[in-house]
């Protein structure tokens, strides 16, 4: 068997429990102990090389893939996504899935969104009063339920959106379900995790294929605009249109993938931005100029310093060189996107703030990697960014607010997720 990279020698409990609690130091420090490339050995997951490497991670992120797989480690989600959904297949069905669902997040199609974005952050915002206190985390994460039911479910009708809303986030919020081991994955009734999962499932289900045969029917669906419209109209490479049950998996995979990293992502672009007055201050200014190349830069720089995922995965099916090691087949690799983000030699003075650092608009797609890179970088990307972008917009442009902690929030480890650990807590100052 190849020898594994060196990395922390502790039990898996204690690396599981440094992930969780202090997910940047524990990470940081293993990479400046152990060097780019290192192995960790965690509960649940077992054992994974991180790769710190830009060319490294290229290298396994280009060319061919066959080798490698992402959706095998995202099988328990499958009860909830579906085994449609691209999140948990590989192989040539991953790749038809993909290009079904990657047009309607292209260009054009995203800059249709963000008047729909502008209108929910504005009404968001409305509804804030002066001296309330709040985590901004739960509030984007409304926010971004609400967009996502919008531009891509194309739901906008009031009642509609909210029996989405109430049938739908109790799922998204019962991750921990999600992992339970197999033998507590059966319905012993509503009140076990598997037979609540199960109810909440179903009651979202009749309200996901009602809405995929309301939109089947409707008279307009030719000029509609909204992901599911589009996905409705799309042929594969063999003519085929996706069916009800590949619809409803994709539906659910969007909500799941992108609802809660959005809300984070601008949760802790807030939390960056309060802390950094100055940088506020011209945010401001650029933006009432009509200028928005610092907006944009600002958005970069938040996802450089606080990405919402540490590291993308992949399995080796078959043994593969990284770096300058020869991996065995079954190891997983994490590309890790926190490290590469905090290189000084990417990023000189790296655990600063400074959008100006992205002014000239360009990032290099392996050294700037918060959405993943090669056939599994993330779909919507350039939905979250718009995203973001708008939120930050309207929010810097109509309210005051001031950060509840005078720190930055310490990022710990939520499900796969980083967040700030109270949610970026910010006091109401004012709205206008
Ligand atoms: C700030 C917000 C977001 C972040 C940080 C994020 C990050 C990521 C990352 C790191 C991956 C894995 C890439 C890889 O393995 O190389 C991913 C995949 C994915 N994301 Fe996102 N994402 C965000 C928002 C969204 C949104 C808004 C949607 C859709 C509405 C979405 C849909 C997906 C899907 C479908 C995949 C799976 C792609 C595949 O396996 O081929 N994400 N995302």
């Amino acid at each position: 068997m190849s020898e594994l990279p060196p990395g922390p020698r502790a039990p898996a409990i204690v690396n599981t429990a440094r992930l969780v609690r202090r997910p940047l130091e524990s990470l940081l420090g293993w990479q400046k102990r152990y060097g780019d490339v290192f192995t960790v050995r965690y509960l649940i997951f077992g054992t994974g090389v991180y790769v710190a490497d830009p060319a490294a991670i290229r290298d396994l992120l280009t060319g061919d893939q066959s080798d490698l797989h992402a959706g095998e480690a995202n099988a328990p989600l499958s009860p909830v996504l579906g085994s449609n959904s691209v999140l948990v297949l590989d192989g040539p069905r991953h790749l038809r899935q993909r290009k079904l669902l990657l047009p309607p997040f292209q260009g054009s199609a995203v800059r249709s969104f963000r008047e729909v974005i502008r209108d929910v952050a504005e009404a968001e915002v409305a509804g804030w009063r002066e001296g309330a206190e709040f985590a901004m985390r739960d509030r984007m994460r409304a926010l971004t339920f609400e967009v996502i039911c919008r531009a891509v479910f194309g739901v906008t009708e009031r009642q509609r959106v909210e029996r989405l809303r109430e049938a739908l986030l109790p799922i998204m919020d019962m991750g921990a379900a999600f992992f339970l081991p197999q033998g507590l994955r059966r319905d012993f009734g509503p009140l076990s995790p598997w037979g609540r999962l199960k109810r909440r499932l179903r009651r979202a289900d009749t309200l996901l294929y009602a809405e995929i045969a309301r939109r089947r029917e409707d008279a307009d669906l030719d000029r509609r605009a909204d992901v599911l419209s589009l996905l409705l109209r799309a042929r594969d490479e063999e003519g085929e249109a996706m069916t009800d049950v590949e619809l409803r998996d994709e539906l659910m995979t969007m909500l799941a993938a992108g609802h809660e990293t959005t809300a984070t992502g601008l949760a802790f672009a807030f939390d960056l931005l309060l802390r950094h007055p100055r940088v506020l201050s011209r945010l401001k200014e650029e933006l009432a100029t009509g200028d928005d190349a610092y907006l944009e830069a600002v958005v970069t720089e938040s996802l450089r310093l606080r990405p919402v995922i540490d590291a993308s995965e992949r399995t080796l099916t078959k043994p593969r060189v990284v770096g300058d090691w020869e991996l065995p087949a079954g190891i997983r690799v994490y590309p890790a996107i926190v490290l590469v983000h905090r290189r000084e030699d990417l990023y000189p003075a790296a655990d600063q703030f400074r959008p100006e650092r992205f002014l000239d608009g360009a990032t290099e797609s392996y050294s700037w990697l918060p959405f993943g890179g090669g056939i599994r970088r993330c779909i919507g990307a350039a939905l979250a960014q718009a995203e973001m972008a708008e939120v930050i917009r309207v929010v810097t442009s109509r309210a005051e607010l001031s950060p509840v902690r005078p720190e930055l929030e310490p990022v710990v480890m939520r499900g796969i997720t980083l967040v700030p650990r109270y949610g970026t807590r910010v006091s109401v100052q004012g709205v206008g």
